[in-house]
């Protein structure tokens, strides 16, 4: 089954499998998203924030928790590599912003 997928600010759509993450997803229609530990869930620069269809993504991991932070998680921010994609979403790859959080890299 596919999924239709958006990215904002651009706009950008494709249809994935399910199971596809945000990051294979923004990478298989060429946009630049960062993932600097290559989706390892330890750096913390693929986060993208979900603007519809929050509920149709696999839930947040411990992984998540940990780099996002309770602030970013209520503003619907998820790690792209980690979020599997189960049906419609659209995305936002949000301007890079300075880091507060330590853990997360720049
Ligand atoms: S690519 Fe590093 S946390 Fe997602």
């Amino acid at each position: 089954m596919e999924h239709r997928v958006t990215f904002l600010p651009k706009g950008k759509k494709t249809s994935v499998k399910e199971g596809t993450t945000l990051l294979e997803a923004a990478m298989e229609i060429g946009l630049s998203l960062r993932h600097k530990c290559g989706g390892n869930a330890t750096c913390g620069t693929c986060r993208v924030q979900i603007e519809q269809g929050h509920e149709n993504l696999s839930p947040v991991n411990q992984r998540e928790i940990e780099l996002l932070g309770e602030e970013r998680l209520a503003q619907k921010f998820r790690l792209a590599c980690q979020s599997k994609i189960k049906g419609p979403v659209t995305a936002k790859i949000p301007h890079w912003f300075p880091i507060s959080n330590a853990k997360l890299e720049d």
